[in-house]
């Protein structure tokens, strides 16, 4: 192992000199080195400077770390335990264990970035791979964006309106009915929320099937971008040991942001779009790890943050490109109260197709669709002209489509907190059935106000 210098530390970049008589320490190699106050703070090679200067990027805060301290490095790259003694701990972007429980005692390490790229699946198995849907008992999702065992789905939104509480609902849905394990990965969101996370997961029962890596937002950049990569690698060795994985991200926006600081930070010039010039090649890296292979699979979960409400963003353009699904949350639905504040008219998915969930509830969700648009089309010509003036036919389509919106809302059990109301697990076969009688019209004399927040319609039946 060789010893530097710290040369400059600039803000997370810092700048070690060696003596040049070896090779310098490669890319991505890790570096230690302690500050004032003798504690450790790693260092991330991200360039070769000169013959014998690098700069790296700080993985903890350097605010205390001085010119001239001695820096020694390591000869290997981050690696992480992984394994089964990962499910229930909370790591950091190191895989050092932050939930004070000790030292995890994984079978192995594994390096967070991959060099063996065999990355595309041959097309034999791609021929024989079977589409498995996992229920989420989630309503509007389940009917018109089913989760695909395997499929990469993003949940997109502005600030608050809603992205992690449905993410929290799939997960606590999802992870008490299906046997796999999952990964959770915070990258540049609240620390508020993971400990919520933490101790919601404790509370129910499924911490000890989930793993948690956090690079929150109090972390340097260098920590919120590979925190995503530390993730990938816990789930990716979990499917080699035949797992099905779900693998939650909250949210790659901030994965992709944190990308931006870096390659700012390094002194790189930033593409036309205001991103790092690195942005696409960033993002293929990380999804092409969320792959299905022969032993297992990877279901992605993954929210993205709007930045002032513009879904052209250029980083968020650049993650639709990556998603099977997309799934966008909408301020006007919010604001009425229309929770989940999915806008099915917004959203896509390659899911929802006959020969993946069935010809009826295929028909279902096209039935359903086409009312919601024409619900969409009536409501501008009734804020105009007042409900009295639609012809007696579109009257009943703006009734009936009023009805449908509000079956599609629901309670959730993540956000009992914020409706008052218990929440409600609707499986599939119970959705399509209460699309399908509103649809034929067994519900137009029922108050609409009744269809709210509601789970399964049969029981409101009974009451009402
Ligand atoms: N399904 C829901 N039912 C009831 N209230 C909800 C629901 N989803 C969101 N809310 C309300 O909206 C607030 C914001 O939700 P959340 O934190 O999930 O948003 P977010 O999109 O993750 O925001 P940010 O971009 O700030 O992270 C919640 O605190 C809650 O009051
Ligand atoms: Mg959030």
């Amino acid at each position: 192992m060789m010893t530097g210098k710290i040369a400059a530390v600039n803000g997370p970049v810092v700048d070690v000199e060696f003596s040049g008589a070896e090779a310098l320490p490669g890319m991505y190699e890790i570096l230690e080195a302690l500050d004032r106050f003798g504690r450790q703070v790693t260092l991330e090679v991200m360039e070769h400077l000169s013959q014998t200067r690098v700069r790296c990027i700080s993985l903890a805060t350097s605010i205390n770390v001085v010119r001239g301290s001695e820096v020694r490095s390591t000869g290997k790259v981050i690696e992480v335990p992984v394994g089964e003694k990962v499910l229930s701990r909370v790591l950091n972007v190191l895989g050092q264990p932050i939930d004070g429980l000790g030292p995890i005692e994984a079978e192995k390490m594994k390096p967070i970035r991959r060099r063996d790229k065999k990355f595309l699946l041959n097309p034999e198995m791609r021929e024989r791979q079977k589409f498995e849907i996992l229920e989420t008992g989630i309503k509007m999702v389940d009917l018109l964006f089913p989760l695909i065992k395997g499929s990469k789905n993003g949940i997109l939104g502005g600030a608050a309106l809603g992205k992690s509480l449905l993410t929290l609902e799939v997960i606590h849905n999802v992870v008490h009915k299906h046997h796999g394990a999952c990964v959770f990965t915070g990258v540049g969101e609240r620390i508020r929320e993971g400990h919520e996370l933490y101790h919601e997961l404790k509370r129910t029962g499924i911490l000890d099937r989930v793993a948690l890596v956090y690079g929150q937002m109090d972390e340097p950049p260098g920590a919120r971008f590979e925190a995503i990569l530390t993730g990938i690698t816990l789930a990716e060795h979990l499917r080699e040991k035949n797992q099905d994985v779900l693998f939650f991200v909250d949210s790659v926006y901030r994965f992709a942001q944190a990308g931006m600081e870096v390659s700012t930070l390094m002194g790189h010039i930033p593409s036309e779009t205001g991103y790092q010039p690195t942005l696409s090649s960033e993002m293929s890296e990380f999804h092409e790890r969320i792959q299905t292979e022969a032993a297992g699979s990877i279901t992605a979960v993954e929210s993205v943050y709007v930045p002032a409400d513009d879904l052209t963003d250029p980083a968020v353009v650049t993650i639709f490109s990556y998603l099977d699904s997309i799934v966008v949350l909408s301020r006007a639905r919010v604001q009425k109260g229309l929770y989940p504040a999915i806008d099915p008219l917004l959203s896509s998915t390659v899911n929802l197709d006959p020969d993946i969930v069935g010809k009826r509830h295929f028909d279902i969700a096209q039935e359903t669709l086409r009312i919601l648009r024409r619900l969409e089309e009536l409501n501008h010509i009734v804020s105009v002209i007042g409900i009295e003036e639609l012809s007696k036919s579109d009257r009943l389509l703006y009734e009936r489509g009023l009805r449908l919106q509000n079956f599609l809302t629901q309670p959730f059990f993540t956000a009992e907190l914020h409706t008052g109301r218990p929440g409600a697990y609707v499986p599939v076969g119970q959705t399509l059935n209460g699309c399908r009688m509103i649809l034929d019209g067994r519900f137009d004399q029922v108050p609409e106000d009744k269809l709210y927040l509601i789970g399964e319609l049969q029981e409101r039946r009974r009451e009402g």
